[in-house]
């Protein structure tokens, strides 16, 4: 499995507490770091948005106070995450380099006055940024408590990868340009000729918002892949400037739930350990889920949801990762936020250990009685009494003293995961049901009932440890996974929207599933999408399911197999080519119960999925 690449699961797990020396008075720090240091906890996460603290004044830099709390911390054997503090740029700043922040798509600039105000695209920011991280890592990436850090924080939180400044148009221009070389290219890779949109020159492309209906789908697809790209830059830059003043420091970025603007596999290939930050009700609360779900999961969250991240950040960085902002009671942001069950700080740090994290930290240390989220728990109350939290923490922290954990249980079975196809099906759903996220889960879920330990992998990950591989949903299929897929002799699932397009947003030659017909021996001729109030019903090993939403007819290239229009369910692809290869023409409702037994040979595996 993934972590025979980058294994250093901590034999040691570890706490960890989100810390914000610069709101709370000097005399409260010695206190503070002595508490922590009581219940257990071994990180303390500083720093991420104190940039008006450190540099109140242009080229003033005031890091006496970081001195202090890093020496208090050294003091005490804990160790420091340091957080870049770029996701937080100051007023003067902003006043300086007002092109710096990021435009709506409403074309409406993102004003000061709360956080992520900045466009990624900006080069005088960019430039701002690498000062300041390189002021922060020459004076504090020595020091004997430095022992990560984290570069800015939640890339991408509050919907700002993209952005549609003058900075980004003109980035855009240029990635274009060097991608497609000459317009005409251009042009036919997107089908300009349609609605008579062609282009005599890059200078003349715009940003694909604000047009009259949908613009392009191909134009707004390389759009994405220009913005995800801008922020795997701009943490590069990060990156660079830290490791060469602190070397042998972790460094992580702490990605979020549900989250797919940018591709966060290679973003991660420049990190040596992925973070994320776990909401567990608080993303159940926005989840698009029925309310018998939410009612369920209310005070627990949806174990699968956290489960499925836990597994997706183990694979994006190489089998190192950590948690680093856990839900320590109610949050503030999300539509409702329950208080969670006595009992599950402590079950969802243990779950966090179980699937492999090396530090579970927890968000925050103390609750705050000001700003935007004075309504969000931490482990201590404001008055400093200890919250629930911190009890459960502590009584973590004594269970693992002494614990010595080895490596994650290998996993059989590989879930491809892929951000691009989460752009293209949001690009063009073809149906207001069909949510790329909610059907990786619905796989992610049908594998864990069956007692499956999952791993979340790219397109381009070898296939070679697993016996089952799912791809839930994958419209642009690059070419090494049909040679991966060609030599891999386990069992295979490949679902709707499979193939459906070609790296240029257009229906393949060959139809779909395009290039994966070389394996599957099938072309789709239509698909339909149906609203949830009419579901059709299946018939598979004498139960009956509901399937919703999208739906392809097909016809199958070998002789004996049509499968007419409307008889909608899955077929096992019985290819001499590919014998284990079953293809799914709908998602089947709740779940997919997939009989995979992969304790058996393939040839003897269950793998007929509804009637033909
Ligand atoms: C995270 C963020 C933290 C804090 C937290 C509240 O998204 O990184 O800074 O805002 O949410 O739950």
């Amino acid at each position: 499995m993934i972590m025979q690449e980058n294994s250093n699961h901590s034999a040691n797990p570890s706490l960890g507490v989100c810390y914000y020396p610069e709101q709370w008075a000097r005399e409260k720090w010695t206190t503070d770091l002595d508490a922590m240091r009581a219940l257990g906890i071994r990180f303390v996460r500083i720093g991420e948005f104190a940039w008006s603290r450190l540099e109140p004044n242009p080229g003033e830099y005031q890091f006496e106070w970081m001195q202090d709390i890093l020496d208090k911390a050294a003091q005490r054997q804990l160790s420091i995450v340091l957080g870049t503090p770029t996701a937080a740029p100051p007023k003067w700043l902003v006043d300086q380099i007002p092109e710096m922040v990021a435009i709506g798509a409403d074309g409406f600039p993102r004003k000061f006055g709360s956080r992520r105000h900045y466009c990624f695209s900006n080069r005088s920011y960019q430039k701002e940024c690498e000062r300041i991280v390189t002021e922060l890592a020459r004076s504090f990436g020595g020091h004997p408590a430095v022992a990560a850090w984290q570069t800015d924080n939640e890339y991408g939180c509050h919907n700002t990868v993209v952005s549609y400044s003058a900075s980004a148009l003109h980035g855009f221009r240029g990635w274009l340009k060097s991608k497609y070389e000459s317009i005409d290219q251009l042009n036919r890779a997107w089908g300009n000729a349609f609605w008579s949109m062609e282009y005599r020159n890059f200078d003349e492309i715009e940003l694909p918002n604000l047009t009259v209906t949908n613009p392009n789908p191909a134009h707004q697809l390389d759009f994405m892949r220009f913005s995800s790209d801008q922020v795997k830059i701009f943490n590069r830059l990060q990156v660079e400037i830290i490791r060469q003043y602190s070397p042998d420091r972790t460094i992580l970025h702490n990605f979020m739930g549900r989250f797919l603007d940018f591709d966060h596999f290679a973003l991660s290939e420049d990190l040596d350990a992925a973070g994320w930050d776990s909401y567990p009700l608080g993303f159940l609360s926005e989840m698009k889920t029925s309310n018998s779900h939410k009612t369920r999961y209310l005070r627990s969250g949806d174990p699968d949801f956290v489960g499925f991240h836990h597994d997706l950040y183990r694979s994006c960085g190489r089998g190192r990762w950590w948690i680093l902002e856990q839900q320590p009671g109610p949050v503030n942001w999300a539509s409702y936020n329950p208080s969670p069950y006595p009992g599950m700080i402590r079950f969802w740090t243990h779950e966090g250990f179980a699937h492999g994290a090396e530090v579970v930290s927890y968000f925050r240390w103390r609750q705050a009685p000001f700003a935007q989220e004075q309504m969000h728990a931490g482990l201590n109350l404001p008055n400093d009494q200890p919250d629930q939290a911190s009890l459960e923490a502590a009584q973590v922290g004594k269970e693992l003293s002494g614990l010595s954990l080895g490596a994650v249980a290998a996993a059989k079975v590989a879930l491809v995961y892929d951000y691009e196809a989460a752009w293209t099906l949001g690009i063009q759903p073809q149906g207001d049901n069909f949510d790329y996220m909610a059907v990786a889960l619905s796989f992610y879920r049908a594998f864990r009932r069956l007692g499956l330990n999952v791993d979340i992998i790219s397109q381009k990950a070898s296939l070679e440890p697993y016996s089952v591989v799912a791809i839930p949903s994958l419209p642009i299929v690059q070419a090494g996974l049909v040679e991966s897929l060609r030599g891999f002799r386990g069992q295979v699932l490949v679902a709707p929207r499979t193939g459906s397009k070609t790296a240029d947003f257009q229906i393949p030659q060959e139809l779909p599933p395009g290039r994966l017909q070389q394996l599957i021996p099938i072309s789709v001729l239509r698909v339909e999408s149906l609203p949830e109030f009419a579901p059709i019903s299946v018939n598979w090993n004498s139960a009956s399911y509901e399937c919703h939403g999208c739906f392809s007819s097909a016809r199958c290239r070998r002789p004996t197999g049509k499968i007419p229009f409307r008889s909608f369910v899955c077929v096992s692809a019985t290819s001499p080519a590919h014998p284990n290869l079953l293809t799914i023409f709908s998602h089947p409702y709740p779940t997919p119960r997939c009989q995979v037994d992969i304790s058996k040979p393939p040839s003897t595996c269950k793998r007929k999925f509804g009637s033909q």
